[in-house]
């Protein structure tokens, strides 16, 4: 009797083991395969921004440089003074050496603004967008004049620095443009850390009683932002807040149009090369998915899949289309909101740029210049592309559908427009 228990718990113990191998090898191949290519699948999507300049600066004050920031030359204070401080920095850009201490190269200070600062400063950077009409100070043959401005040209305020009394002064540019000496975007994306960072995304859905919504308080623009809503009103309700629309922009307004619509519209005021503001970069740390329009290059900054650009769309009926099927198809929307949930957008982007200009002034020799003619090199800007009347040619319509939505499947842009 007990022989036979015996052997049968003998049979069911290697069945088990059996049972739990199987179970062991399984993981162990799913474990493989996922090491082969979940990581090549997060490899495409680690995006966030690695431009050189973003190494020169570290929360951590342990940056990572190609270049050896203990040799003698990184010592040497240098010293920045403001022409025209603008008002917006006093809070977040502060005098002193402090702000440089996460930077590679610590070595600068910023200096109050006195006449003999301005004389005796290693670097004067003017606020070109307010820049006083006077003529330009004196300077110090080896004084670095930094032009610093994040409007679009046409929202200067001053254009006292294009007359001829300032032609041939300044040495570096200090803007949003990737081909300034001191590139200073907007904003820039990093990895999210994902460590208790839950999301139930048929529940956020669920509350998405709206489809599309804008905020805005600049009615009438250089992009015709609003012709194009207009047009996409044909195809959907578009809840305008602010003052252009109906919706009053209360101070929880982006809380509510986070959780009540799924798409939102982040339309530039102006197309200008690389001219990419908060609009995008705020929605982009929200649940809800913006809808780009302007003359940046919005994949330096976000992998595909994490906005949507209307310059992807011939027409605005094809986009009109494309926003129906993710309208209808939870999973495809979803997508959107896991993806750009990987990542979010920070704001140390006035310490990396401030670190970059005080690590280019330690290396005058290498990057000295002068900049000739500055109206010239601002003349960036574009008419809006996407503003033809549309087709009524109904074989027309039709195959525009069938593109969209076949190219869509495929996960493929259907049509890159290159600025
Ligand atoms: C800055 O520009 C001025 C004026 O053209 C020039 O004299 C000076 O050499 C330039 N400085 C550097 C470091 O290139
Ligand atoms: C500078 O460039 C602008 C715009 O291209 C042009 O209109 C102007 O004549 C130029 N100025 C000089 C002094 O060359």
């Amino acid at each position: 009797m007990s022989a036979f228990i015996n052997n049968h718990y003998d049979k069911l113990l290697i069945f088990v083991n059996f049972q739990i191998t199987l179970i062991m090898i399984t993981w162990l191949l799913l474990l493989l395969v996922c090491h082969l290519t979940c990581g090549y699948f997060y490899k495409e999507l680690d995006r966030s921004f690695k431009h050189k300049l973003a190494q020169q600066y570290s929360p951590k004050g342990n940056s990572k440089t190609d270049f050896d920031v203990r040799s003698k030359q990184y010592q040497v204070v240098k010293n920045v003074v403001w022409f025209n401080q603008p008002y917006w920095t006093q809070d977040t850009i502060p005098l002193g050496d402090a702000f440089f201490s996460k930077c590679a190269v610590k070595s600068c200070k910023l200096v109050p603004t006195t006449s003999s600062t301005i004389k005796s400063s290693d670097a004067v950077i003017f606020h070109a967008v307010n820049l006083p009409d006077v003529s330009p100070p004196k300077r110090h043959p080896k004084q670095t004049w930094i032009f610093f401005g994040l409007e679009p040209p046409f929202h200067y305020k001053s254009r006292v620095w294009a007359s001829n009394d300032w032609f041939n002064l300044f040495n570096w540019t200090m803007t949003y443009r990737f081909d300034s000496d001191i590139v200073h975007p907007y904003s820039v994306s990093r990895n999210r850390e994902l460590k208790g960072f839950k999301r139930s995304y048929g529940d956020i859905i669920k509350l998405k009683t709206g489809l599309i919504a804008w905020s805005v308080s600049n009615c009438e623009t250089r992009g015709k932002r609003r012709q194009y809503v207009k047009q996409l009103q044909d195809y959907f309700q578009v809840d305008i807040y602010g003052k252009c629309g109906t919706f009053p922009c209360r101070k929880k307004c982006f809380e509510e149009i986070n959780k009540k619509y799924k798409f939102y519209l982040a339309f530039e005021n102006s197309f200008c090369k690389d001219y990419i503001t908060e609009k995008f970069f705020r929605t982009q740390n929200l649940d809800v998915v913006a809808i780009v329009r302007g003359g940046g290059d919005y994949s330096r900054f976000y992998p595909p899949g994490t906005y949507i650009n209307t310059a992807d769309f011939s027409s605005v009926r094809e986009l009109a289309i494309y926003l129906q099927y993710l309208d209808e198809n939870d999973a495809a929307y979803s997508e959107y909101l896991h993806k750009k949930s990987l990542f979010i957008s920070g704001d140390n982007i006035r310490k990396i740029a401030f670190c970059e200009m005080c690590r280019k002034l330690h290396d005058i020799n290498v990057y000295g210049r002068t900049i000739s003619n500055i109206s010239d090199w601002l003349n960036t800007c574009f008419e809006p592309p996407d503003l033809e009347a549309y087709t009524t040619d109904e074989s027309e319509l039709q195959r525009q559908y069938i593109d969209v939505i076949a190219s869509k499947k495929k996960n493929k842009p259907i049509l890159q427009i290159d600025y």
